[in-house]
């Protein structure tokens, strides 16, 4: 199957044989490839919405397979049950979005082991609340498509501190070399300095904090 590198990457990151539920699969092609590779031993493919639900379940009848899987029509987590599944994905869908489904469904994370989650915006927001909810990070890794970078995060359970920068730029920023990372600091730091630029009040808190993220950006950047 000719499945991107991005929904690959994130294949890769759910423990061995775990029961996951897929929020937002769209297409499906996620959860045909976990099955297909023995990563999952069980699949929940959930949307919100019949028409991408719809053409989930014709992608996987086209193949006449027999996999345990379950299509289900759902706002985030609600028609599920927390013991049908182990492990969560949640890709290619805003951070704010993101949260809101995990925190929505707060009360449902006792057998949780791993949630994957690979949002296009709000990185820090989404860190931040996985976090909380009594996750921490396992990996991080930016990837490009489409022209558009995202992170994709593994959490596993489990607490931890995460300082204000991890939160911001990502749990591994002072050792992540990666090129899609480069990347990503580099338009961050295009967006701190339009900030100082943009904003009248130099005194102001949102001024104050971009400028010495610039400083912090380019001092990083320059490191690598
Ligand atoms: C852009 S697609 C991403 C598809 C796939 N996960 C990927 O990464 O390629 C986002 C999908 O999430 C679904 N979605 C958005 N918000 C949702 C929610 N609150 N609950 C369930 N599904 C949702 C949309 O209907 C859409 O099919």
């Amino acid at each position: 199957m000719n499945l991107s590198i991005r929904l690959k990457l994130i294949a890769s990151c759910l423990p061995y044989s775990s029961r996951v539920v897929d929020v937002g699969c769209d297409h499906g092609l996620l959860d045909l490839y976990i099955l297909e590779n023995r990563i999952a031993s069980k699949v929940i493919a959930l949307d919100n919405k019949e028409g991408p639900l719809n053409q989930a379940r014709l992608n996987f009848d086209k193949d006449k397979n027999t996999y345990p899987i379950e299509f289900v029509l759902s706002e985030g987590l609600e028609k599920v049950d927390a013991n049908e599944f182990d492990a969560i994905v949640i890709a290619g869908m805003g951070g704010n979005n993101i949260a809101n489904i995990l925190l929505e469904a707060k009360n449902k994370l006792n057998n949780t082991t791993a949630i994957i989650v690979n949002p296009t915006n709000n990185f820090p927001y989404v860190r931040k609340v996985i976090n909380k909810l009594g996750f921490k990070i396992h990996s991080e890794d930016y990837i490009m498509e489409s022209n558009k970078t995202s992170v994709i995060i593994k959490f596993v359970r489990g607490t931890e501190k995460l300082d204000a920068r991890q939160i911001k730029y990502g749990k591994f920023y002072d050792v992540d070399k990666s090129y899609f990372f480069v990347e990503y600091l580099k338009s961050e730091l295009k967006l701190c300095d339009k900030l100082v630029r943009k904003i009248p009040d130099k005194t102001s808190k949102k001024v104050i904090t971009a400028a010495e993220d610039k400083i912090y950006l380019q001092t990083l950047l320059d490191k690598i």
